[in-house]
């Protein structure tokens, strides 16, 4: 939500705010803007709409120099126009800041500020930030202190950039809550919301850590703590490659990343059971035998399509681990006052690692003091550092803003994890274990038929163009996939889509069932087909369109539905991994279809950094 970024170095500053901030889009893309410092004078623009609009007002208004700070905004306060873009400014345009996070406090602030006569041009809560640097520098301090003042009267989440006509060659920041990264280059230095911004030219990086507050220059970064101690700052070498940032030739992210899903659980397996030993390969810290040998309560916490997985978690860790597991919406997590009895393990999932309340979920645990161990995409976020320990999902960076291998992963490393538990506490014995593993081996190769069969999904989209509701329908380790099938349709296509478990159907939902209304069923081979060929009747009776996903092979499920995809025969476990691919790529091509931009959805962002 939001994304900022700060580049001093010899090149033309808007060239690189611009690629930085096209790489933060992800972030958010309701306006964006400049400020640059040039020759001791203070240039800003903004604009409402992309990164493409701004760098069109950059080519009819263009700025120079060598210093400035970017944003691409997700709005919060204030609608999404130019007047609210940032960067914004205080009264004597002296002062430019952009902010990721929310400024709690920022009512009182203004109150105060307007008060001893500053007057607002924005509606945002960001605009107190100058005010306050401008209203400590009107008593006399330097800059350094006027900037350490004004943190000090900041309540919220945050993380900033603010540059000062007084002072060229030097970009303030400061975080507690929203993320913020330092990157060193060659004569160069940045600071961004995230490494992508900023590679391949930052080859070190620092990730700022919250209460942590300074400046950058050319040549260096200088890091104080909440006391004003300056700190020794460790440089870590940038490993990310600039080559996972771009489309490889597909025409969205979104579509590029449902295809990297094979090569993603070839990774994951690679790492996790390369060996053949019949073990899983964990980190250190995330398995420590003695205590996980102990564990009887899991308490799972998520969001969005995150919580979709917790929710298949929450059936491996009961089925392969024997290990009671609740599943919470982080957002929710805190207001039930969870209990923190026995010995319970909260688990974090994010593909970010930045969810504002999944790591509100942590703090909330950490305070009871119950261990936490997180699931995350991005190994340096927040969630990583906050928990006892972190698995790496392994899926490689997620630009489009619907998760989908991210998803799979998840799913993956889930299932292995839960089969790792299974053996530390002797509830599966090592040929069950290589049983699972074999089958897991399969999955990359059965998930590249799906995709080959890609274009008959793209086909099926054109019928379903004008459609204005969709149905879901699983059961089991599908109920999830049918609730994660109706996130990804309803979030990229605008079309309205809910997902039920197969049982619950006739409880309500059965009422929408009309001709016009195609339910997506769910229905492998296993434990619950027959009961889900109870449901295809049901809607077939009530004239629906049946869209099924069935196993290869299987006669009885196409010969009752209007369209049928096949996914290859796998144990009912597993097949939440394939039957998902098939709902993704509808998911995308009804959107194209519909002329949606799958990658950006309105009012999205991929990293929700705000309660
Ligand atoms: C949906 C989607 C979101 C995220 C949710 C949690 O496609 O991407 O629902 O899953 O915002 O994000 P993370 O996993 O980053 O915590």
């Amino acid at each position: 939500m939001c994304g900022i970024v700060g580049y001093i170095g010899p090149k033309s500053v808007d060239s690189v705010l611009l690629v930085g901030l096209t790489r933060l889009e992800y972030r958010g893309y309701d306006s964006a803007g400049v400020a640059v410092v040039h020759n001791g004078e203070l240039q800003i623009r903004k604009e409402r709409g992309k990164i493409k609009d701004l760098e069109e007002l950059l080519q009819s208004h263009p700025v120079e120099g060598h210093m400035g700070i970017g944003h691409t905004r997700w709005a919060t306060h204030g609608e999404p126009n130019r007047r609210n873009a940032h960067p914004h400014s205080d009264s004597k345009r002296r002062i430019a800041v952009a902010h990721n996070g929310i400024i709690e406090n920022h009512y009182e602030l203004r109150e105060e500020l307007k008060r001893e006569g500053h007057v607002f041009q924005s509606d945002t809560d960001t605009e107190v930030i100058p005010h306050l640097v401008e209203e400590e520098l009107k008593k006399g301090v330097d800059i350094e202190e006027a900037v350490y003042l004004a943190i000090r009267k900041l309540r919220g989440r945050y993380a900033f950039v603010l540059v000062y006509e007084g002072t060229p060659e030097r970009i303030f920041f400061a975080r507690d809550g929203s993320p913020l990264v330092f990157g060193s280059g060659k004569g160069e230095t940045f600071l961004a919301s995230d490494l992508p911004a900023i590679i391949p030219a930052a080859k070190e990086h620092y990730i700022i850590e919250n209460e942590e507050w300074g400046w950058i220059t050319r040549d260096r970064l200088h890091l104080f703590n909440g006391d004003r101690r300056e700190k020794t700052v460790a440089l870590e070498k940038i490993t990310m490659d600039v080559k996972d940032l771009d489309k490889g030739g597909f025409e969205h992210f979104m579509l590029k990343e449902i295809f990297e899903q094979p090569g993603v659980l070839r990774r994951i397996i690679q790492e996790r059971l390369g060996d053949n030993s019949g073990k899983v390969s964990i980190s250190e810290k995330a398995s420590e035998m003695q205590k996980l040998s102990r564990l009887s309560r899991i308490i799972i916490t998520s969001a969005g399509t995150s919580w979709h997985a917790a929710l298949v978690g929450k059936l491996y860790f009961e089925r392969f681990a024997k290990i009671s597991t609740e599943v919470d919406l982080s957002s929710e997590f805190r207001y039930r006052n969870p209990i923190a009895e026995g010995d319970t393990k909260v688990v974090a999932i994010s593909q970010s690692g930045e969810t504002a309340d999944t790591i509100a979920s942590i703090y909330e645990a950490k305070a009871k003091f119950l261990r936490v161990l997180s699931f995350v995409n991005n190994t340096s976020s927040t969630i990583a550092r906050e928990s006892d320990a972190f698995v790496d999902l392994l899926a490689g960076p997620e630009i489009g803003v619907a998760s989908t291998k991210a998803y799979t992963a998840q799913l993956l490393n889930l299932l292995l994890y839960s089969a790792f538990l299974g053996g530390v506490k002797w509830i599966l014995d090592k040929d069950e274990r290589q049983q699972l593993f074999d089958e897991v081996r399969r999955l990359p190769d059965q998930m590249d038929q799906i995709l080959e069969r890609a274009d008959v999904i793209k086909e099926w989209a054109k019928d379903f163009k004008e459609t204005k509701d969709f149905v879901f329908l699983g059961r089991s380790f599908n109920h999830p996939t049918a609730l994660e099938g109706a996130l990804k349709l309803k979030e990229v296509s605008y079309i309205h889509a809910s997902g039920y478990a197969g049982g619950e159907f006739k409880h309500g939902p059965i009422a929408l069932i009309t001709d016009q209304v195609p339910v997506v069923c769910i229905a492998p081979q296993g434990d619950i087909y027959e009961k889900m060929l109870s449901n295809i009747e049901e809607v077939r009776a009530r004239k629906g369109i049946i869209i099924s996903i069935h196993t290869e092979g299987d006669e009885t499920v196409p010969s009752l539905s209007d369209y049928s995809f096949p996914i290859p025969a796998c144990s009912e476990v597993l097949s939440p991994l394939l039957a998902v691919v098939p709902l993704q790529l509808l998911a995308y091509y009804v959107a194209v279809e519909r002329g949606c931009e799958p990658d950006q959805p309105r009012n999205l962002a991929k990293s929700v950094t705000v309660e």
